[in-house]
């Protein structure tokens, strides 16, 4: 039974995340508790605004239902170029799962969060090329043709210089067994949007059965160590 059948009628309302309303100078936590009555509650479960996801949804329903129209291009477009330039399916599921966490769950630190993420899932190397990408894309490696990203320009200004953390993070990688799996991330994580590009989800379907472990119970309730990560996807505007 859906929150609305249950409580037919009643008003409710979705808090910003907390993460998302620091430095902002807006809060509305305290106005919204002032409006709490019997008509009026909190988000939780299915929000109508929001296609309902299947009951044991899997890796593609997230990118069919969840991922922003940005994210779901990005990933889509990152693995079709990879597949073509005849790289190892390693590669390729990296690619198509580097920027889930900016994508539809949280932006900052999205390699960390995205490696977490897709952790149970995938290898150690998937996941660990994930977490080091958000580093190396600040890098450049002559090796194989990679700048530093224009759009990196546009982004934070030409004289913006990556935390320590970060520059720390990019030299270990590179001393890393598997420093090129991550830097292939970063070779086809290219932003081009154009409206006429489609690539098929489904087409991915058999590198993902390889390469991706479905849980029986579906993302999110198979209490993995990252379920919470994927059912906060599933239903974003919950209150707790
Ligand atoms: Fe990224
Ligand atoms: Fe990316």
């Amino acid at each position: 039974m859906s929150e609305n059948a249950r409580h037919p009628g009643r008003t409710r309302l979705i808090a910003p995340q907390p993460i998302a309303s620091q430095g902002t100078g807006v809060n509305v936590e305290f106005q919204q508790l002032e409006l709490l009555n019997e008509h009026t509650v909190m988000m939780m479960g299915d929000n109508p605004a929001l296609p309902k996801m299947p009951q044991a949804p899997k890796l593609l329903d997230f990118f069919r239902l969840r991922f922003s129209k940005l994210a779901y291009r990005h990933l889509l477009q990152s693995a079709q170029n990879a597949l073509n330039a005849g790289h190892e399916e390693k590669v390729v599921i990296a690619c198509l799962l580097h920027d889930i966490s900016n994508g539809a769950l949280i932006r900052t630190d999205h390699g960390y969060w995205g490696a977490q993420l897709v952790a149970p899932y995938v290898t150690e190397e998937v996941a660990w090329a994930i977490r080091h990408h958000q580093a190396l894309r600040y890098f450049a490696d002559e090796s194989v043709g990679y700048q530093y990203p224009d759009s990196y320009y546009a982004f934070f200004g030409r004289d913006y210089v990556p935390p320590e953390y970060i520059q720390r993070a990019h030299q270990e990688a590179r001393q890393h067994r598997w420093y090129m799996t991550s830097r292939l991330i970063t070779v086809y994580d290219e932003y081009s949007f154009q409206d006429d590009w489609n690539v098929d989800p489904e087409s991915f379907t058999d590198i993902i059965g390889r390469n991706f472990r479905e849980p029986r119970e579906g993302l999110g309730f198979d209490g993995s160590p990252s379920a919470h990560m994927w059912r906060t996807m599933i239903w974003p505007n919950n209150f707790l």
